[in-house]
């Protein structure tokens, strides 16, 4: 009997002791299990009473039972504390920012390299006193062909295979000369100005063919404009392209419906004195299409054909971008690879 209260008091203060030391929900479950669980540290000493005389379970009942309620109310006072302690940890983690924090790397942003070339031009262009127009890449049949001179059933139609809609008539533009007609029929005669932007064509792509990209044009119409004007400007539009002064350009006949003449323009190449591969061994580089606007597109967009005439030339943007930065596939472009594009 002594050694079964001597038993109940070391109990009571091993469980104590136990407690004390616990920080955590899932130590203090262990510690419940062991002491108070239903094949637990107390359960046991409680067995025991049974085999206690009536005199002596009197003694060892009530202290067993005062045992029991006691641990009970000390684990629940304890397991409230530890609950609390974690929810205050949890909100203090709420309602505080620490911006003294690590912060993973950001690539900084950088401007595409067609973007680069595009308003590289455009300054030149506006440098020049011409002005930066903008069109609709889904056409109608007549702004992209009719208008410039290439009616239906034209060969010249044949030059480009054309994206067409499922809705009749429309198309994506094939090149960004569409965007001339709608200029000349709000503003009419004198006008300057260049118009850039995405062009589209049917073709298989590879490294140097694309069936997107970007062009652009200048188109100046006033009274007694000439073929001398069109070269001056080329001369001065192309060397301010490559950032150089000595400069050859040579021009080949060539043929597009809504000029005439029709010119091909060609520039010394840039990047090298006797033939490199970006001329491919030939020392020239082909810029551009050119001519003289024919009187027919004039016309169309009732421009007085007698009375004012003009100049067109376009260029191909993407292709300036991979003559400038030296980038062998087209297809990079539009590729969003982050290697390649950070490169700008
Ligand atoms: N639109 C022509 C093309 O896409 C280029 C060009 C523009 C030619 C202006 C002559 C004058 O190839």
């Amino acid at each position: 009997m002594d050694s079964l209260i001597k038993e109940i008091a070391n109990l009571k203060k091993a469980f104590s002791e136990a407690l004390k030391k616990t920080n955590s929900i899932e130590e203090l479950e262990k510690i419940r299990v062991s002491f108070l669980g239903r094949k637990g540290q107390i359960a046991s000493l409680m067995s025991k009473l049974k085999a206690l005389s009536l005199e002596d379970k009197k003694v060892a009942g009530p202290l067993l039972n005062s045992l029991k309620t006691e641990c009970d109310a000390a684990f629940e006072q304890k397991h409230q504390e530890i609950s609390q302690k974690g929810f205050a940890q949890k909100q203090a983690k709420k309602e505080y920012f620490d911006v003294t924090a690590y912060k993973p790397q950001a690539d900084p942003a950088s401007l595409h390299p067609l973007t680069l070339v595009q308003e590289h031009v455009n300054d030149i262009f506006i440098s020049m006193g011409f002005e930066i127009a903008d069109g609709p890449e889904v056409e109608t049949d007549y702004y992209n062909f009719e208008a410039l001179n290439i009616p239906k059933d034209h060969p010249a139609r044949e030059m480009v295979d054309t994206f067409w809609l499922d809705i009749p008539g429309l198309l994506l533009r094939t090149h960004t000369s569409s965007i001339q007609i709608h200029s000349m029929e709000r503003q009419k005669a004198p006008i300057a100005l260049a118009a850039p932007g995405r062009a589209y064509r049917h073709e298989a792509t590879d490294a140097s063919h694309d069936f997107l990209f970007m062009q652009t044009e200048g188109l100046l119409v006033d009274e007694n404009i000439s073929m001398s004007h069109l070269l001056a400007t080329a001369r001065e539009f192309f060397s301010a392209v490559f950032e150089t002064k000595a400069f050859e350009l040579r021009i080949r006949p060539s043929y597009f419906p809504f000029v005439e003449p029709g010119i091909e323009i060609d520039v010394e190449c840039p990047f090298c004195n006797h033939g490199c591969s970006v001329c491919q061994q030939t020392k020239w580089i082909e810029a551009g299409g050119a001519g003289l606007v024919h009187p027919n597109v004039l016309e169309a967009c009732g421009i007085d054909a007698k009375r004012y005439s003009g100049f067109a030339f376009g260029l191909g943007l993407t292709r300036l971008a991979m003559l400038k930065y030296g980038i062998n596939d087209v297809r990079l472009l539009h590729s969003g690879n982050i290697e390649f594009l950070k490169q700008f």
